[in-house]
């Protein structure tokens, strides 16, 4: 029987609706308790010594590479293979997302390529870990530290990742996360940078607020109060944080799911020909199991959106991940010019690929019929 499995579909319960009913009954919309008790419920799930809320992830790496000063001349190497997101959060402070192609085993960035980038302009690096699967961050930080440049774990598919036990986020100097709503946990809109430097943290805090130096608590006579930085309106609403309140609780369980889907489907794609698969969770490396991404080979690849439709037909929803290397989007070709095979391995994972939910949505049956969706369509088309 025809199923209907949607790539994406976020888990809200009856404590999601409660919680924000609550919000909804009460006179704090903005700079309550609800703010305070998201930040420490994530600090505490992640490990984490300070954790700060914020609007979004873009809106946490701006507000990152915003606060460090970064500018015009500075240059952040960026994995060729992300979002937008984590290039344009660097491109807006007036400094140089310099691009670095993928590796072809993960799809993170490639870390000789990248050790190769590295110039007397570089101020940081932004990674990624792509699906969930950290980046060998031993290596990373190594490089890292012998440039003295700052880290930024864009964190955004790796909420519940560890690299040799510690959460993804605590390794570099920051950790920014996206609580979208196809990702590991959300609150419609919303994202948390985290780390161990207390001052940094004071400073974000700063600027996410206008650069507003006293809290509503804090001021003596109401509506007073003086500003100190240059900053934004990068808050979370109560209603926001009082969804990841009742969804953090939810996140292990998730996480489990997850895992459990993807060695599933992983064993239901065994002797399809003309498939491969990146590699995910290894020894150190503890992924997240954000999707299952499916390489098609050339010849099979020149066919994607057949197969794509014959899935879909199906009712198996798919994604691409990401849809185009960040360099090959026509605001950054226009910028600097790359052309058509300046990042060749980026460009086989967004050209090739097929990704594949294992989302918390889904049972371990659903994986058996996707599975099986795949090996038909590729026989009907004669692959
Ligand atoms: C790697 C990566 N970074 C950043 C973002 C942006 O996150 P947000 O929508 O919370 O700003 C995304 C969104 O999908 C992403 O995949």
């Amino acid at each position: 029987m025809l199923r209907n499995l949607p790539f994406g579909a976020p888990m809200i319960g009856e404590e999601e609706r409660a919680a924000v009913m609550d919000v909804m009954a009460g006179p704090i919309l903005v700079h309550g308790p609800r703010a305070v008790q998201f930040e420490q419920d994530f600090a505490h799930f992640t490990g984490a010594p300070h954790a700060v809320s914020v609007s979004s992830c873009t809106a946490g790496m701006h507000l990152v590479w915003f606060t460090l000063g970064l500018g015009p001349g500075d240059e952040v190497i960026v994995p060729a293979q992300t979002h937008t997101a984590t290039a344009h959060c660097v491109e807006l402070t007036g400094a140089r997302a310099v691009f670095v192609d993928a590796d072809t085993r993960t799809g993170n960035i490639d870390l000789d390529a990248l050790e190769a980038a590295v110039t007397p302009r570089t101020r940081a690096i932004a990674v990624v870990h792509f699906l969930g699967m950290p980046v060998d961050m031993a290596r990373l930080m190594a490089i890292a530290r012998r440039a003295n440049l700052f880290v930024l774990e864009d964190c955004a598919l790796s909420l519940g990742s560890r690299f040799g036990g510690t959460h993804t986020g605590l390794i570099g100097d920051v950790g920014v996360f996206s609580f979208y709503p196809v990702k590991h946990m959300t609150t419609a809109e919303g994202g948390m940078v985290i780390t161990h430097d207390g001052d940094l943290a004071a400073r974000l805090r700063l600027r996410k607020a206008f650069g507003v130096d006293r809290t509503h608590g804090e001021r003596k006579i109401p509506g007073t109060y003086d500003v100190v930085a240059l900053g934004f309106n990068y808050r979370m609403s109560e209603i926001h944080c009082a969804i990841g309140i009742a969804q953090l609780p939810k996140v292990p369980g998730f996480l489990t799911q997850r895992e459990c889907n993807y060695g599933r489907l992983s064993k239901g794609l065994e002797g399809i020909a003309g498939l491969s698969l990146l590699q995910s969770t290894t020894g150190v490396f503890q992924s997240s199991y954000y999707c299952l991404s499916v390489i098609l080979d050339a010849s099979l690849a020149t066919r994607r959106a057949a197969v794509v439709a014959g899935l879909n037909a199906r009712g198996v929803g798919t994604s691409v991940y990401y849809p185009q290397p960040v360099p090959r989007m026509t605001y950054y070709q226009e910028r600097y010019g790359w052309t058509d095979g300046s990042f060749p391995n980026a460009a086989r994972i967004s050209d090739q690929s097929i990704a594949l939910s294992v989302g918390p949505h889904l049972s371990e049956d659903d994986m058996d019929y996707t599975a099986a969706s795949l090996r038909q369509v590729i026989q009907e088309l004669g692959a």
